[in-house]
């Protein structure tokens, strides 16, 4: 096996986020996480920062770096989501004030220098929120897109079409503007679309088997997703809710789990209606360029298999 893959994970945790990150520091053999940037999103940047460190804290893992970046979208209000994932945006576990420190350095600015510092090509953004930070740095240091070798990103859907409007994606609707960035910016695109999250179901026994696993960051992920669920089991009459997040990272461990097909992708940003919508050409009725890998589907089955060994690593 080559060296790990360097990521930075850009975040807005979220008990989904939450699994994302554990996934990643449990897989140092292939993953090096440079470090974590928080953005406003799920709840708002404050508290996303103190979350992201509970995670790494929960995982063992207090050295890992935790940089805030932006507390607002690029031109709209702030939009959060206590109403899925409570009022800390991770309820479940009993939580604690962290004791590792937030960095100093902005997180736009982290993104930018370490692009800047590591070899070309060798850095992959891995957003699992609303893209403000990334388009922020893309837009200040426009140098930076020929660096980056891939953006894995969790938002968009085009079967599913939308969760937090009927036409949009939580994480793209809260910030179109940055999404339109990043999609025109030809930097290489993989979309982790609800078409693919809505397959992985946080399912009972999936829960248990996490839990099962007895260490502190698997009952305090497996009491995170006992609320998560809840909301979407509601909303969609499924028998688990859709675990978003941790399909990013698991795309980077485990390629071969998932199924997708090269498209071009617009956001739309100007109608009141359909705010936020990700225009998916999956078709190709179009010849406008193909700018993302689209995924749609995905083994669920392994999906959680890969998730359970590596939080039990930690
Ligand atoms: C996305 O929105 C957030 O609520 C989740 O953490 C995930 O990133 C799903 O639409
Ligand atoms: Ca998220």
């Amino acid at each position: 096996m080559g060296s790990p893959r360097k990521i930075i994970i850009d975040t807005d945790p979220g008990q989904d986020d939450a699994a994302a990150i554990m996934l990643a520091l449990g897989s140092p053999e292939e993953i090096e996480v440079l470090g974590i940037t928080t953005v406003a999103g799920n709840v708002p940047l404050a508290r996303t920062s103190t979350n992201a460190r509970i995670i790494c804290e929960f995982a063992g893992r207090p050295d890992v770096k935790v940089y805030a970046g932006a507390e607002r979208p690029l031109k709209r209000k702030p939009i959060s989501a206590e109403h899925v994932h409570g009022a800390t945006g991770l309820d479940g576990p009993p939580l604690f004030e962290p004791t590792m420190p937030l960095q100093d350095q902005n997180g736009v600015d982290f993104i930018i220098e370490t692009l800047r510092r590591e070899p070309k090509g060798t850095v992959t953004l891995c957003t699992l929120g609303p893209l403000t930070n990334v388009a922020l740095a893309l837009t200040r240091a426009p140098d930076i897109a020929a660096s980056i070798r891939e953006i894995v990103l969790m938002g968009g859907a085009y079967f599913e079409v939308g969760n937090i409007t009927p036409t949009a994606e939580f994480n793209i609707y809260v910030d179109p503007e940055a999404a339109e960035i990043v999609f025109k910016s030809g930097v290489p695109l993989v979309m982790l679309t609800l078409d693919v999250t809505h397959k992985v179901l946080t399912l009972k026994a999936r829960i248990e088997s996490i839990r099962s696993l007895g260490t502190r960051a698997a009952v305090a992920l497996a009491q995170m997703l006992d609320f998560f669920e809840r909301f979407d089991i509601e909303k969609y009459g499924s028998d688990g809710g859709p675990l978003h997040d941790p399909t990013v990272i698991a795309y980077l461990l485990k390629p071969e789990l998932f199924a997708g097909r090269d498209c071009n992708v617009e956001i739309e940003v100007n109608s009141e209606l359909t705010l936020g919508m990700t225009v998916i050409d999956w078709w190709r009725v179009t010849d406008r360029p193909k700018n993302a890998k689209v995924l749609k589907d995905v083994d669920a089955q392994g999906f959680f298999d890969l998730l359970t060994e590596r939080v039990g690593r930690l």
